[in-house]
């Protein structure tokens, strides 16, 4: 047999046990993604110079290391995986996490980092924040309460993006009233775009230097880079202080795309 067989098969082989653990994976996986009160980790991270360096063979290796270490986390913690490599400045790959406790999350990125394949990894950045209950729709209109109950459906093979935002102090010395009259303002210029972008908001104030992580998926970049212009015109812009710095955008992958995509 040859050496690339020995190779494939191995990869082969990875992919069969992923499948079958995916059967009893993602405990809570559900209630973690929609609830408010959870914590939202965004890990950026490069391979380093002797990742692709090293034979083929010993990289399914160190990918037999990751799935075991998401594999092993899986049920505490929603993990899920994003290509950077050739969308992102310096990065290749992102895990974004969701947990009840923020150690959880600190217990798998150690972990991550200290298998096999995690000695590759050089960390690019890191952002917490965490999921609540709407602050101002409950003050909304009705219709526009009902039109912000549209299922967003980003379409196949989606972006991700995200985007961490930090407001002024001026903002948060606004009473509640100023403050939600320009949110509706703000969701006025973005309901155009609600079909197409899926959305998804992290309040991070004491947690990281930030306010908010945006998080969106979409299939649709010109939606995305309309839907941001038009935000911009409104004046609840006017109170933003940081906007990017960076703005991540990657694609949605499986594990199992990962392994496939990194064992090459
Ligand atoms: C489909 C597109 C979008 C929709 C429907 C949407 C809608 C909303 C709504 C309803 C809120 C208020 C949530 C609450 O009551 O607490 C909100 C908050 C927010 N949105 Fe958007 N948004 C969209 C896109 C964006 C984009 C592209 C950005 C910037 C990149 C953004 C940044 C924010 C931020 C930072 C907040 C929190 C503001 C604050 O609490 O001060 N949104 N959005």
């Amino acid at each position: 047999m040859t050496r690339s067989c020995v190779t494939a098969l191995m990869l082969i082989g990875l992919m069969v046990g992923s499948w079958l653990s995916d059967a009893h994976a993602a405990v809570g996986r559900e209630k973690l993604l929609t609830e408010p009160g959870v914590y939202g980790t965004f890990a950026v991270f490069a391979l380093d110079e002797a990742w692709v360096k090293q034979d083929p063979a010993m990289r399914i290796v160190n990918l037999t290391s990751l799935k075991g270490v998401v594999e092993q986390h899986r049920e505490h913690v929603a993990i899920d995986l994003y290509l950077l490599r050739g969308l992102s400045d310096h990065a290749d790959l992102m895990f974004r996490i969701h947990a009840a406790e923020l150690r959880e999350t600190q217990e798998f990125l150690l972990d991550l980092k200290s298998s096999q394949f995690g000695k590759h990894l050089k960390r690019v950045g890191i952002m917490h924040g965490l999921t609540k209950q709407p602050n101002y729709v409950p003050e909304f209109p009705d219709q526009m309460k009902a039109d912000l109950q549209a299922i967003s459906e980003p379409g196949q093979n989606p972006y991700a993006i995200v985007i961490p935002i930090r407001k002024s102090a001026e903002w948060w010395g606004l009473d509640q009233e100023k403050r939600a009259a320009m949110m509706q303002e703000h969701t006025a210029a973005t309901l155009p775009y609600l079909k197409t972008v899926k959305r998804k908001l992290y309040h991070s104030s004491g947690l990281d230097d930030l306010d908010f992580i945006t998080y969106f998926e979409t299939s649709k970049l010109e939606d995305f880079h309309s839907l941001v212009l038009s935000l911009e015109k409104v004046r609840e812009f006017r109170y933003t202080r940081r906007f990017g710095h960076p703005t991540i955008l990657g694609t949605m992958k499986s594990l199992d795309e990962v392994v496939e995509l990194l064992a090459q």
